[in-house]
């Protein structure tokens, strides 16, 4: 299969490579397309980190005050930490946690640039 793709993929570059809609921040092989705030980080982050990031956790434990995950827009601002602790580290959060699927995934999204 891929030794089928390539010398098509190879064409597409060549012509899409004056393009400028072409999305250059793309890391390599990834499909940008896949992972979004709506499908996977909102859900991951309810699951995962809003129990203690959230402005409106009942109990913090211990997390910062001002790390709150409650908007893509804190996720943005912070998300070269996220994938510190959350999705290349493994120290988020300090217990439990996500499989080492889900973290692949947040470190994905995060190199998309959280669409
Ligand atoms: C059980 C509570 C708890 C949960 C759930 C939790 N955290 Fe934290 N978080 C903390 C605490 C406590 C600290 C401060 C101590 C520390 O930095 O280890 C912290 C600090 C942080 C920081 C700021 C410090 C830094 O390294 O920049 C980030 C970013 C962070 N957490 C990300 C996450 C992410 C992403 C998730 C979800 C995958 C998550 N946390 C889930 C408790 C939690």
């Amino acid at each position: 299969m891929f030794k089928i793709l390539l010398p098509f993929s190879i064409l597409i570059a060549f012509a899409t490579a004056c393009d400028s809609d072409s999305s250059s921040e793309e890391p390599n092989d990834v499909d940008c397309s896949l992972l979004t705030y709506q499908n996977f980080g909102e859900p991951f982050l309810a699951d995962y980190c809003l129990g203690c990031h959230s402005s409106s956790a009942a109990n913090r434990n211990g997390a910062p005050g001002a790390v709150n995950f409650d908007t893509l827009e804190e996720v943005r601002t912070r998300s070269i930490r996220m994938n510190a602790r959350a999705g290349i580290g493994m120290t988020m959060p300090p217990v439990n946690g996500p499989s080492p699927q889900e973290r692949e995934d947040l470190s994905q999204w995060i190199g998309c640039g959280n669409p």
